[in-house]
């Protein structure tokens, strides 16, 4: 099958199209024709090395954390899945290998969702990832409730769009940062407070708005905002970032609930995001669509740190 591979870690210039063996399935595993492949930060992330202590891994290296397609094939365990059916999935696996930049992608049949049918591909392929960490934050991590108020960090982000919108469901009162261009925007995904971060210091701003401090962070973006944004909860507030917060326990100390989530799979929350989606209360925004074979130009866009929603791939 044809592939974006990489036999070393590097610049852009180590993603090549190779022809690679088609992966292997288990009795619980479905084997996906894909359509269309999700591309996330982490995906440069990993291409560069950065996470090499974190994860292992195993060269050569398909990356694509998130799927559509087709079921091609299932494991003789496989109950919820038949040859033909349109499906989306996370696609990452304990040892980064065989992700989602290829023709097929094995996959646990437990971390697939039926793809509804008034999405796209493209649409199915941009969910699993950034939808995840998003409903994972802010439920499982977060426990945001109605009417509390929320700071989303980085709305315009694949990520922030879609906590933006889930909050905004939940019926939170959501404050966010983006760039100027992007305030349009994410008003209309439902943030109510928009701070220019290039422009206005975020924390002053609040700090004079909500006096009595917010009930939630939700930190997107990393370390250069975590301080700040802690010294603006309520006592007691809860923080959530999905980047290393070096100074978690500090925090703790103090009385913040600091979490830290890394996603995982998790196929009931993807179809109830798959659901909201067909219902138009979660829009998905992709600006940039790219054929497989110009991965590099994918990886290039998503490192410019300013894509609003999602980049995909398609086969
Ligand atoms: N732990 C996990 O499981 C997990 C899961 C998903 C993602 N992540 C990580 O979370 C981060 C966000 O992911 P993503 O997919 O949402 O990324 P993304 O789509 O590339 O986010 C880009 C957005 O970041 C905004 N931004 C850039 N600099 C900013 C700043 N200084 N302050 C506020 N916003 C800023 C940009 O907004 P403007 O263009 O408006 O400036 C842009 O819209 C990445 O580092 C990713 O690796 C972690």
């Amino acid at each position: 099958m044809k592939a974006i591979t990489l036999d070393r870690f590097g610049g852009r210039d180590v993603l090549k199209l190779t022809n690679q063996p088609l992966p292997e399935i288990g009795p619980q595993d479905i084997l996906i024709h894909v359509k269309a492949a999700g591309v996330n930060p982490v995906d440069w992330k990993i291409r560069e090395g950065l996470l090499q202590g974190r994860l292992p891994h195993q060269f050569p290296i398909i990356l694509g954390w998130e799927a559509s397609g087709v079921v091609k094939k299932v494991g003789e365990k496989v109950t919820r899945f038949k040859m033909g059916d349109p499906v989306m999935s996370y696609t990452r696996k304990d040892v980064i290998q065989g992700g989602a930049y290829a023709e097929y992608v094995s996959v646990p049949e437990k971390n697939a969702a039926k793809k509804p049918e008034n999405l796209s591909f493209e649409e199915a392929a941009a969910l699993p990832l950034a939808g995840l960490t998003a409903y994972q934050s802010l439920f499982d991590a977060l426990k945001l409730k109605s009417g509390e108020t929320i700071l989303i960090h980085a709305g315009a982000g694949g990520v922030g769009g879609f906590a933006i919108q889930l909050a905004k469901n939940t019926g939170a009162h959501i404050i966010t940062t983006a760039s100027s261009y992007n305030h349009e925007y994410v008003r209309s995904l439902g943030a109510e407070v928009v701070i220019d971060y290039n422009k206005e210091n975020f924390a002053e701003i609040i700090d004079q708005k909500f006096p009595n401090g917010l009930d939630t962070v939700y930190d997107t973006y990393g370390e250069p905002v975590q301080d700040k944004s802690i010294s603006i909860l309520k006592k007691g507030g809860r923080f959530c970032s999905i980047l290393e917060i070096p100074n978690a326990d500090i925090y703790k100390n103090q009385g913040y609930k600091i979490s830290y989530v890394f996603v995982s799979p998790n196929a009931v929350q993807l179809e109830e995001l798959g659901e909201l989606a067909c219902k138009g209360r979660l829009k998905i925004t992709i600006t940039h669509i790219f054929p497989l074979e110009e991965a590099k130009r994918a990886h290039e866009q998503s490192e410019t740190g300013h894509t609003r929603g999602k980049i995909i791939l398609t086969l």
